[in-house]
């Protein structure tokens, strides 16, 4: 993206990055601003921590926007569907659906909020292993586009909700049985997690007797999920040759030829230069070839594909700034303390992921030093980045900017020791705006209600 360079202000215009320094894991905008800074989207991250304060949330609207528009021209014949949970206000829920595509959600409450903003919800789905009454009423009430049905249980508890006369399109979550994903936590493609029902044991074949008995439920086809940070195309194709068997026998038994096929999301992104990234021109290429291959073998027309990509659409657009709050030195460690930490991104005490923080704002010295940059929150645990090198000479005061922050860390973030969530804002050409303000002690103590 280009820069509009007279708007930088007193820090003058950007430069191109260093040589030798790797942004690969940056927004696609991100620039060296004179001085020591880097720029995103044209905004210098120093001027934007003065402006809103920090920790801060930065969200970089045309790489979002872009990466949602590599995902349409990959797959001009699928349904591209954003997973909310990444992360979810009305912004982002505009930008998605001005590029076209439609939305997964989980929840009544993600569902709401992206209706009330003017998300068509015949472009939304709805997930989860456990939906509440309220989740399942809510959905058919706006009349999302589909439901994509966990459990046995929730086969006839959906159809008691839909009106006599009405149909819901649902699909059905099957278990492929194909084990993928960047960690135990979040592979859900086997047997032995809570998610969808079974391929091996039967209970997904059941299902689809259940469902078409049910004349309020419309199966448009089949499901699945296999996992998350997932950097290989090669589980997808086995989890897709498995349901293009399921659904020829579908057809076998029933006579019933399913329209439509979710391969889910789980893309992986880097969080690090060098870290593996799924390729989604390759996966694009290989899902067209084998499902073309696979339905000519089974005799089945080609189903349209539906896919749901959450991190790698927000993910790598997000630039999370904290400010230095103490430097200590202790047991032969350098620790740098940090005004955030595992409340606005738990991903490193859930999964060990590992970050890489950059010293922003200022000129610093070529030295380096190996050092823990760690949370303010009550808890050892509490560890952003281990043995990361930043500049010897951080002190409290300074800017430290983690790439990769848009996915799955304010979706996640708490309230934990009472302080507010951080705010986001959005840049673009240059500017900065708000989009969620910070999370005042006002909004927390409003709902405490008792004394
Ligand atoms: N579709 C379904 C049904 C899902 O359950 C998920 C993620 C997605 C799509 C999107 O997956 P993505 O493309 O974003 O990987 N909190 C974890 C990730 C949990 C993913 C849950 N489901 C993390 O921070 O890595």
């Amino acid at each position: 993206m280009s820069l509009s360079l007279g708007s930088l202000g007193p820090s003058g215009p950007a430069l191109p990055p260093a040589p030798g320094e790797d942004l690969s894991v940056w927004p696609a905008s991100t620039a060296h601003v004179p001085g020591g800074d880097l720029a995103v989207g044209g905004v210098p991250l120093a001027e934007a921590a003065d402006r809103f304060g920090t920790p801060l949330y930065i969200l970089d609207e045309d790489e979002v926007r872009s990466r949602c528009r590599t995902y349409k021209a990959a797959f001009p014949d699928a349904d591209v569907v954003y997973a909310a949970k990444a992360y979810l206000c009305r912004a982002v829920a505009r930008w998605v659906r001005e590029e076209g595509l439609g939305l997964d959600v989980v929840s009544a409450g993600e569902l709401e909020l992206a209706v009330t903003t003017g998300f068509p919800p015949d472009r939304i789905v709805l997930h989860g292993n456990a939906k509440s009454p309220q989740d399942l009423r809510t959905a058919v009430r706006l009349g999302v586009g589909r439901i994509v049905i966990d459990s046995g249980t929730e086969i006839a508890r959906l159809a008691a909700l839909v009106p006599p006369g009405d149909r819901q399109k649902v699909m059905l979550r099957v278990v492929p049985g194909v084990s993928a994903g960047g960690h135990a936590a979040v592979r859900t493609g086997t047997d032995d997690q809570k998610f969808g029902l079974s391929l091996t044991d039967g209970s997904a074949q059941h299902a689809v007797d259940r469902v078409l008995g049910q004349p309020g439920l419309a199966l448009t086809g089949l499901h699945c999920h296999i996992g998350s940070q997932v950097t290989t195309v090669k589980p997808y194709v086995a989890a897709l040759r498995r349901l293009i068997g399921l659904m020829a026998r579908i057809r076998d038994q029933h006579g019933v030829v399913l329209p439509e096929l979710d391969l889910g999301g789980g893309h992986a992104v880097a969080y690090r230069p060098g870290e593996p990234a799924l390729d989604i021109t390759a996966l694009a290429t290989r899902i067209r070839a084998e499902l073309a291959e696979g339905c000519a073998r089974a005799d089945l027309p080609v189903p349209r594909l539906i896919l749901e990509p959450g991190r790698a659409v927000i993910g790598p657009a997000g630039v999370a700034v904290y400010r230095v709050l103490t430097v200590k030195r202790t047991a032969g460690r350098t620790l740098v303390a940090v005004d955030g930490g595992m409340s606005d991104n738990p991903r490193p005490a859930l999964y060990g992921v590992r970050y890489l923080p950059r010293l922003v704002g200022r000129e610093h010295s070529a030295a380096r030093a190996l050092v823990d940059v760690v949370g303010r929150y009550c808890e050892a645990g509490d560890v952003l980045a281990a043995d990361v090198s930043l500049p010897d000479d951080v002190r409290p005061g300074d800017l430290l900017a983690v790439p990769v922050a848009g996915a799955y860390h304010l979706s996640m973030a708490s309230t934990y020791n009472l302080v507010g969530r951080p705010p986001v804002i959005a840049v673009s050409a240059a500017t900065a705006r708000l989009l969620v303000r910070r999370e005042s002690l006002a909004d927390m103590t409003a709902r405490d209600v008792g004394a």
